[in-house]
């Protein structure tokens, strides 16, 4: 744990595990406190910057801070979407299960590089932690053999449209961080329609179906071993940063009823 002071107060940083930084301020800070590229710089070091004891901001305010960042990617809801767990949901994105493992913005010509959520509203205890995997501790693992094998793949993956997204995308599974240019994963896992309200089909580029399934279930587990993920329990007036490029990112399902609320932005 460590304390930094800025010209606006002193906050508290304590390491996640096994990744990402929490900074508490003692209460009534401003995310605006903390100039953006010093908050960058943490994002960019941590991979996940959980800020708590900051206030929140009102939606607009919330898309115009975004854009001190970048350009804030704009969905046809807006560019605020609104987290809530729905009681009859089209997508499963708002519905109480778990979402299985991707990264923002897949099937949209832009890639974001962070997203922000800020949170209205959690129940604690009840579940629904959002899981984040770090691809670029899950690729400096991996041996000689099989990041060769690696480079040679590309997925692509299908779904019909929904919600705010949806189409046909051809990805590589290895790309390179843009910022820090060491080499992430870019790795979805197939959503099955007998579970999700709105399938994703993944196929590997070249390879049959049992082939595609293998490659498929080994890279799930991989992603999912406990040394990769920080599954974040959300407290309400949380807001996080997530580096989008180095990490995949899901949630556990929820265990008892939430009316959980969250406000997510994507910056590109
Ligand atoms: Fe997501």
């Amino acid at each position: 744990m460590a304390t930094s002071t800025t010209p606006h107060g002193a906050f508290t940083h304590t390491p996640l595990r096994p990744f990402g930084r929490i900074v508490e301020a003692a209460g009534g800070a401003r995310i605006t406190d903390v100039p953006a590229e010093v908050l960058a710089r943490w994002t960019e070091e941590s991979r996940v910057l959980v800020l708590r004891g900051f206030d929140l901001m009102a939606k607009e305010e919330f898309a115009t801070y975004c854009r001190r960042w970048g350009e804030v990617l704009k969905w046809e809801p807006g560019e605020v979407i609104d987290l809530v767990v729905e009681d009859n949901p089209r997508n499963y994105l708002f519905a109480s299960g778990d979402v299985p493992f991707h990264w923002d913005g897949a099937f949209v010509e832009a890639n974001p590089r962070y997203f922000f959520f800020q949170c209205l509203n959690a129940t604690p205890g009840a579940g629904g932690e959002t899981v984040f995997s770090d691809t670029t501790a899950a690729y400096r693992d991996a041996d000689a053999e099989l990041r060769e094998q690696w480079a040679g793949i590309s997925l692509t993956y299908s779904t019909e449209k929904l919600a705010h997204y949806g189409g046909l995308i051809t990805e590589r599974l290895v790309s390179q961080h843009p910022a820090t240019g060491v080499p992430v994963l870019r790795f979805a896992e197939p959503l099955d329609p007998a579970v999700y309200k709105n399938p994703v089909h993944v196929q590997v580029d070249g390879f049959g179906a049992a082939a595609t399934e293998e490659f498929l279930a080994g890279m799930a587990e991989r992603l999912h071993r406990p040394e990769y993920c920080y599954a974040h329990d959300w407290r309400t007036g949380d807001i996080v940063i997530a580096d989008n490029y180095a990490l995949v990112h899901g949630r556990n399902a929820f265990s008892g009823p939430t009316n959980r609320h969250l406000q997510r932005v994507e910056v590109i």
